[in-house]
């Protein structure tokens, strides 16, 4: 029974320190459109270095390359683009030998003037959205921004910050800045707070309390069947301790009374 115990525990805490080497990807600039010519760093961070992630794309004329490979140049866990085109666009993700991967990433390469610079992840709802719109001289002109295809509103300084966002505000946004030009549409995505957030704290809570109280218990159930195992074996001279006590007790007594006697005596 310890035995099995001890593989659970060994099974659950093998469990933790999985959940915990997870990876994630991020890109710096944190855009997820970029101008043709920009260089890009694109990491995987994850708490141990020595796992073996490996940074791969999918772009329309190839699927799952890796980074050195072709494009990009590796240096540790970073990967550097010097010079992105826009046949780099497509989806960047972190994977691990056994196959596990990160959040992705969609990254917009545009040979055109202006960029939308957009959330990389999904933001949580509840949060605030800001939205820039750049010329690769200017960040601050008037631009007017639009949501799967329809205006919103011209903002003088170049962005637009949705406050405290929903999945209602979740879609296809773009923005125009006059006399310059329009920037190709970036999805954002809203992710609801209460259905991402509260299983997986649950679910740690859940583990940790396992973990704490499967040898607590188990520690328990052996202390009380050792001890009822022990009181059971006891339990029969303390039925024979009496009748030999009142022997004794008699002797005891007799010794009591003569040395009381002999006490007296002085
Ligand atoms: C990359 O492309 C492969 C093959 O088409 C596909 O199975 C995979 O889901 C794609 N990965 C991402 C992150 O889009
Ligand atoms: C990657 O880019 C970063 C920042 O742009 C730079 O500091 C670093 O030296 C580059 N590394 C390589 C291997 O090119």
């Amino acid at each position: 029974m310890e035995e099995t115990s001890l593989l659970r525990l060994l099974f659950l805490t093998s469990l933790l320190s999985s959940t915990k080497n997870q990876v994630s990807l991020t890109v710096s600039p944190s855009s997820s459109q970029m101008f043709e010519e920009q260089s890009v760093s694109l990491s995987c961070e994850n708490d141990d270095s020595s796992a073996g992630w490996t940074l791969r794309r999918n772009i329309s004329y190839e699927t799952r390359t890796r980074c050195g490979y072709g494009w990009g140049h590796l240096a540790g866990s970073i990967c550097n683009i010097s010079r992105m085109v826009p046949w780099y666009s497509g989806v960047y993700w972190c994977e691990s030998r056994e196959g596990a991967t990160s959040n992705s990433i969609t990254i917009t390469v545009t040979g055109g003037p202006v960029i939308l610079q957009s959330p990389v992840l999904p933001v949580m709802e509840g949060e605030d959205l800001t939205l820039r719109c750049l010329t690769k001289t200017s960040s601050n002109l008037p631009a007017g921004f639009y949501k799967d295809d329809s205006f919103i509103r011209t903002e003088p300084a170049g962005h637009m910050t949705i406050h405290h966002v929903s999945r209602s505000d979740e879609g296809l946004y773009k923005c125009y800045i006059s006399s310059v030009g329009e920037s190709p549409p970036s999805w954002v995505s809203v992710t609801e707070k209460p259905m991402t957030t509260r299983p997986l704290h649950f679910d740690n809570r859940l583990v940790v309390h396992l973990v704490v109280f499967c040898p607590f218990c188990i520690s328990t159930f052996i202390m009380v069947s050792l001890y009822r195992h022990r009181a059971k074996g006891k339990f029969l001279p303390v039925v024979v301790v009496p009748i030999r006590a009142e022997d004794g007790m008699d002797e005891d007594y007799d010794d009591v009374i003569t040395a009381a006697t002999t006490e007296h005596q002085f």
